[in-house]
């Protein structure tokens, strides 16, 4: 009879057990970040305003955000990402920034392959399936860093399949004899314009903010009247790891804007965890997320959020 091969050629001892533990834990580890890195939730958010006009109550807005179309962040992934975003009722899109990954600097633009790619064609031919009545867009800072070609070039080809881009400026939505205003800024850390973004829009009617990075935060104040403020920008951290992800967060107040819904002195904040990942496929605690707004003018609707899996 032949001899049983070893599975190891000698008796393993305890340092070597440790070692080969720990390779297969980092390993299964990342196959499951990498697995997270698409399971994609939707997220129902639920808010009353007693200045809602009676006419828009139940005005639902669909937010998507932080794309990031990459050598990462593929064709097929965002396509199923619409496809979930057609299958929900809903009165707008709004796509809050990041829309692609611009080039941080020289190191990733030699050293990964996200950065030296054009993925404007890609992005415009998916978004070009959005099926809703208005689509509105606000430029995120990936999609301002590579320069004004790549940013005019992105909200050209965006704009060629009906996302209609808010730099500094608002656009009103009009249903009978009422008005509500949709502002939205280019990126804080570009060339927003918040002042110039309110201009049009009469103090006391019903308005929302589209800014891309929860930082607008610390210039708006309660006699804006804002009365939402829908953001990206964190990913909820994409390795949202507690007592740790907070410190490396590119946010002035990552305790208060990691994700999800804040209550304001006037108003809400939210904070969507994004659609893509940035420099490495991996997600861990902050599963991709596309959002569902249900505004309400009847003053017994909570504010609440629910969760559901795709
Ligand atoms: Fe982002």
């Amino acid at each position: 009879m032949k001899p049983t091969r070893p599975l190891f050629k000698k008796p393993m001892n305890r340092r070597a057990f440790l070692k080969h533990g720990f390779r297969f834990s980092v390993l299964g580890l990342l196959a499951f970040m990498f697995t997270r890195r698409d399971n994609l939730a939707v997220e129902t958010v639920r808010l009353n305003y007693p200045n809602l006009p009676p006419v828009f109550n139940d005005y639902r807005i669909t937010q998507i955000s932080d794309l990031h179309a990459s050598f990462w962040v593929g064709e097929d992934y965002l396509m199923r990402v619409v496809e979930r975003v057609n299958q929900l009722d809903k009165d707008l899109v709004v796509v809050t920034g990041d829309i692609i990954t611009g080039a941080v600097n020289d190191f990733w633009k030699k050293w990964l392959p996200i950065s030296s790619h054009d993925y404007t064609a890609m992005v415009a031919r998916v978004l070009g399936n959005l099926k809703a009545g208005k689509k509105l867009a606000v430029l995120g800072n990936h999609d301002q860093w590579d320069g004004l070609d790549t940013e005019k070039r992105l909200v050209a080809e965006l704009e060629k399949v009906g996302i209609q881009f808010l730099r500094n400026t608002s656009t009103p939505v009009v249903r009978g004899q009422e008005t509500i205003h949709i502002a939205g800024i280019d990126d804080v850390w570009f060339s927003h314009d918040l002042p110039g973004s309110l201009r049009d829009i009469p103090i006391e009617q019903f308005k929302i903010l589209l800014s891309h990075s929860p930082d607008i935060m610390t210039d708006i104040n309660k006699k804006m009247g804002i009365d939402l403020t829908i953001c990206g920008h964190t990913h909820g951290g994409q390795l949202a790891i507690p007592y740790l992800t907070h410190h490396f967060m590119p946010i002035d107040n990552p305790a208060r804007y990691m994700a999800g819904l804040v209550k304001e002195d006037h108003g809400y904040t939210y904070v969507n965890r994004g659609i893509g990942t940035l420099v490495f496929p991996f997600r861990l605690g902050a599963p991709p997320e596309i959002t569902r707004f249900r505004l309400f003018t009847a003053k017994n609707h909570p504010a609440r959020n629910t969760t559901a899996a795709t």
